[in-house]
């Protein structure tokens, strides 16, 4: 990383522009010099968001936000800051005392060039949230890229009034500032009017120091260490939301299984959902290692004791739901897992070899290879339909008791000269009992760098008694069938 400088400000050094039009309508100078803007979650959905751009110079930030009703706004900023990174500026401000249930037009820039505008819309505090979640779209080329963006414009299609995007990790594939720049083209217009929740991903600038953290503005108060993605939460309709880093130690450390406790703990919302990229259930290519495994041993028993609802992740390239799952085993108040498939190109076979290693045939309710089609029909994986080939995309909904998400592929054909088709792939409903959850933890939930060294022990402990004890093992019985499945399927 680069020298850096740091330019933290005020509410004063700060424009913004309070509307008393109908609709707002700012002057017209854009630039095409501001790029990589995103709007993200940050704290409280209902008045507050995280707004990041970049420039090739160093320039002020400002940011003019209207509510497109004429609503009269007090607008704070609490943070803003600007950094020279990786050999351009990055622009980060974060706008709070939004008024709920709003919809809000912006534009950010250094006062005199100006993006695009953009538009967000706050949580208007009732017991409804939906949303969209992708994963994986880990591009390196600008039409690979777009084929991600298209999967999630279908998204939009059938989900207008999504309160927010998810993607669950691996943005690009090598994260640098050429794939960025490429990612930022190919989803500049959905990125700038919605509001997204970005999961860090192995593929996010693991190794480069705050890349993750720098491309987008999250609440840190409370993350564990971001030296290599971030951990947060927040709450949206009656939902709560819990965003892990599983770049953290190989999969997760003990600070940071302390940390998903408590801010577990911590809500008495009705709906618990965890975002994360890797997927402890999984038949894909990275399901025989033992970091993403490993999660199956003390994340899963976190998830069990804290109620969670849905687990959202990607990594593997494939979509796969499995059923309600307690102590490993099927339970039906248990928490259901979800690899939500990728929206993009890269797409991975069925590893056969690992269902009923470490993936429980008994467990998958749905599994769908985007690669070349096939799916698990409740007894076998032998079926297959042209039409599961495409990028996979899901659209959830909570209403009070009933959160129901449907999941879809938007088929290839459309690359290939056909027409534009989008098939649903796995439908699922659950029904809660309402009121059931109690905030049993009170007060902050921070970790400083001294308790994060003090628990790497533990951590290492944790990877490697796994490793040694579960995953091995099995790991070792199943060679013979992996040599097989290469030499046969040139899968393994
Ligand atoms: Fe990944």
């Amino acid at each position: 990383m680069k020298n850096i400088k740091k330019v933290t400000s005020i509410i004063l050094s700060v424009l913004l522009v309070v509307s008393l039009t109908v609709v707002p309508a700012f002057a017209q100078s854009t630039t095409s010099e501001i790029t990589r803007t995103t709007v993200t979650v940050n704290g409280d959905a209902s008045t507050t968001r995280g707004f990041t751009w970049y420039t090739k110079t160093e320039t002020k930030n400002r940011i003019q936000i209207a509510a497109t009703d004429g609503s009269e706004l007090d607008v704070k900023i609490s943070s803003s800051e600007c950094e020279e990174f990786e050999g351009s500026y990055m622009h980060k401000m974060v706008a709070t005392n939004l008024l709920p249930g709003k919809t809000y037009t912006y534009r950010v820039g250094d006062g005199t060039n100006w993006s695009e505008e953009g538009t967000f819309t706050t949580d208007n505090g009732d017991d409804k949230v939906n949303f969209i979640a992708i994963a994986d779209v880990q591009a390196g080329s600008l039409d690979r890229f777009k084929m991600g963006a298209n999967t999630l414009m279908a998204a939009y299609e059938i989900m207008p009034d999504a309160d927010f995007y998810t993607n669950l990790g691996d943005f690009t594939d090598d994260s640098d500032n050429k794939e960025w720049d490429l990612y930022a083209q190919a989803f500049d217009d959905i990125n700038r009017n919605n509001t997204l929740v970005p999961v860090a991903g192995n593929h996010d600038g693991f190794g480069v120091w705050h890349w993750f953290d720098n491309m987008f503005a999250l609440d840190k108060s409370e993350s564990v260490q971001n030296l290599n993605g971030v951990n947060y939460s927040y709450d949206y309709g009656n939902a709560h939301f819990t965003v892990l880093n599983t770049n953290d130690m190989g999969a997760i450390s003990q600070a940071q299984l302390e940390w998903a406790e408590n801010d577990l703990n911590s809500t008495d919302k009705d709906w618990k959902i965890v975002f994360m990229h890797k997927s402890p259930y999984s038949l894909g290519k990275d399901a025989k290692w033992p970091d993403a495994l490993s999660l199956q041993d003390k994340l899963a028993t976190v998830f069990d004791n804290c109620n969670v609802d849905v687990v959202f992740s990607g990594h593997d390239h494939m979509y796969l739901r499995t059923k309600t799952i307690y102590g490993n085993e099927y339970n039906e108040d248990g928490t259901t897992y979800i690899l939500a498939g990728t929206a993009g190109k890269k797409r991975y076979e069925f590893r056969q070899f690992l269902a009923d290693a470490y993936m429980p045939t008994d467990l998958i309710e749905v599994a769908v290879s985007q690669e070349d089609g096939y799916y698990f029909n409740g007894r076998d994986f032998s079926s297959c339909s042209t039409k599961n080939i495409g990028g996979c995309f899901s659209c959830i909904s909570i209403d009070g008791d009933t959160l129901t998400l449907n999941a879809y592929i938007l088929s290839d054909d459309m690359y290939k000269g056909g027409e534009k088709s989008v098939k649903n792939i796995d439908t699922m409903t659950i029904t809660k009992e309402l009121g059931e959850n109690e905030a049993t933890y009170e007060g902050e939930n921070t970790t400083s760098v001294w308790d994060y060294i003090k628990d790497l022990g533990a951590s290492i402990s944790n990877l490697v008694s796994y490793t040694l004890v579960t995953w091995l093992p099995t790991f070792i019985k199943i060679i013979p069938a992996m040599i097989y499945s290469y030499i046969a399927y040139h899968v393994f």
